[in-house]
């Protein structure tokens, strides 16, 4: 397929789909636009290879999805401020899954120098990351591994990022079940490893960072 209309047969594409869940359910669209209630909210990287839904077999309807670049959560980040409030405060979502993955390029460009624009911004928060771990990175010597292992820290970083959040801890407050879990993805295999950091209450939280309502 050319490239330049590779745009056109995405609206293509939308009518055979269309045409394929009417044959399965001649109400799904009407069903579907009566409103959502997804049991997860989904935090993970913008990269293409990476789609939500697809690699977890979920159909529309059962997640709440947010990406950024390396699946960040920056606690200063309206965009995610507000899907994480109306996740948890509006849609009860039970669960928020951090998803990172291998090979991601924000993760990898927080372990370099080379300036690559105003995203240098966003991936600095990557490298105050490596920082906090940096005896433990340095420490290793294979690149790949220490790469990889990068990739698995930051995902758990930012679940704890997330425990931070005024949103989550006033959840657990008032004792909302709420869960929160790390996970990486292999682009190279398709499986999703879980890196069983599941974090349901501020028990495991800095006390400076504990809340008090
Ligand atoms: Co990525």
């Amino acid at each position: 397929m050319q490239k330049d209309s590779f745009y056109k047969q995405l609206i293509d594409n939308n009518k055979g789909w269309v045409e394929e869940q009417l044959a399965k359910d001649p109400e799904y669209f009407e069903k579907l636009a009566k409103g959502q209630q997804p049991p997860v909210l989904w935090i993970g990287c913008a990269d293409s290879r990476v789609p939500a839904n697809q690699i977890i077999g979920a159909q529309p309807g059962e997640v709440f999805v947010h990406r950024n670049i390396a699946n960040m959560v920056i606690h200063s980040d309206m965009n995610m401020l507000s899907v994480l409030d109306y996740a948890v405060n509006a849609l009860k979502v039970k669960h928020v899954i951090v998803c990172g993955h291998y090979g991601c390029g924000g993760v990898q460009a927080a372990m370099k120098n080379s300036s690559i624009g105003i995203i240098d911004n966003w991936v600095r928060h990557i490298k105050d990351v490596y920082r906090l771990h940096k005896d433990r990175l340095d420490a290793i010597q294979d690149e790949k591994e220490r790469f990889d292992t990068f990739v698995e820290i930051n995902v758990k970083e930012q679940v704890f990022d997330l425990a931070k959040t005024s949103i989550v801890q006033a959840a657990w407050h008032k004792e909302q079940e709420l869960h929160l879990h790390g996970w990486v993805y292999g682009l190279d295999s398709g499986i999703i490893k879980d890196l069983e950091v599941n974090v349901s209450n501020d028990s495991q939280l800095d006390h400076v960072y504990q809340l008090n309502f």
